[in-house]
């Protein structure tokens, strides 16, 4: 496997996409270059940018643009993320990446992402690499409310999908879990992403209808390259695995999952 790159990426572009979200556009030619739907990078600021240094955070390649930026999808939920959203063009972050294994997706059937909330990140690159290539995806999208969704033209320009939103209140969208989306009798296959509770519904579903599906986790990491362990998740055989090496895309029989 080829070494993670580090890389000083200028910010070239921030958009607001929804209420504390934003989409981010940063100059990396070499990671853009390298990277694979599904998988990650670790992001950091330099000590010169901020009062304390914090740990880099991991944000899945939300695209690898053919003008070489990787693009990011960015929500604020503590202090490393709202002093992201704070970046303007020409700041610099430190990058390190691509990492982890990327989704395997079969060129015979068409595509189904069932994303919840920042889950929707690494199917935007996916979706746009399989319009490309001229195949169907079809995308399933759930937040709480209408305040939270990402911009669905935004979706559209980045990918040439229209997405499929789900609220739970109904403001945007249909009403309802993304779950609801899902056509078990019809779909060939499923790719998932979003938060542990809807991957193990996610997963039920599929088990029951014996349906293939790969899942991304979203464990905390600190390191983001297998030395920390701080993002263990539980294997079909009871081992802790690392969700940063092994996944963060696995099968999901090759997890354990509640009944
Ligand atoms: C592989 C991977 C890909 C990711 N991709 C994206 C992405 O594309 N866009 C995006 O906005 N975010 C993504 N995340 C989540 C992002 O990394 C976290 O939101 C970020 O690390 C939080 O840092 P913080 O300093 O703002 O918050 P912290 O101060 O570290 O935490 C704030 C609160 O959020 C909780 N929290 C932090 N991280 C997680 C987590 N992973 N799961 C559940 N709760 C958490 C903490 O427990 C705390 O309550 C991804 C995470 C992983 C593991
Ligand atoms: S994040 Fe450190 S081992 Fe996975």
């Amino acid at each position: 496997m080829n070494a993670p790159i580090r890389d000083w990426a200028e910010v070239r572009e921030i958009r607001r996409a929804a209420d504390e979200t934003w989409w981010v556009e940063l100059d990396s030619p070499a990671i853009a270059g390298r990277a694979r739907p599904g998988q990650f990078v670790m992001v950091g600021l330099g000590v010169e940018q901020v009062a304390a240094p914090f740990l880099p955070r991991p944000f899945s390649v939300g695209l690898a643009g053919p003008d070489r930026t990787v693009g990011l999808l960015l929500r604020e939920f503590g202090a490393g993320t709202r002093r992201l959203a704070r970046l303007r063009d020409g700041d610099r972050v430190l990058l390190l990446g691509p990492l982890g294994q990327a989704f395997s997706v079969s060129s015979d059937r068409p595509v189904v992402c069932i994303a919840g909330g920042v889950g929707l990140a690494p199917f935007l690159f996916l979706a746009a690499e399989q319009r490309k290539l001229g195949r169907q995806v079809r995308l399933l999208y759930g937040e709480r409310t209408a305040d939270r969704v990402f911009s669905s033209e935004l979706i559209e320009e980045l990918t040439g999908v229209a997405p499929i939103i789900y609220t739970e209140d109904g403001s945007a969208g249909h009403q309802g879990l993304v779950l609801a989306g899902i056509r078990p009798e019809e779909e060939p296959a499923l790719l998932a992403c979003g938060p542990t509770p809807m991957l193990q519904a996610v997963a039920r579903l599929a088990i029951e209808h014996g349906l293939p599906l790969q899942v991304s986790v979203e464990e905390h990491m600190g390191c983001g390259i297998g030395t920390c362990q701080g993002c263990v998740v539980r294997s079909a055989s009871g081992e802790w695995i690392k969700s940063c090496t092994e996944g963060p895309v696995f099968d999901a029989r090759e997890l354990s999952w509640p009944t």
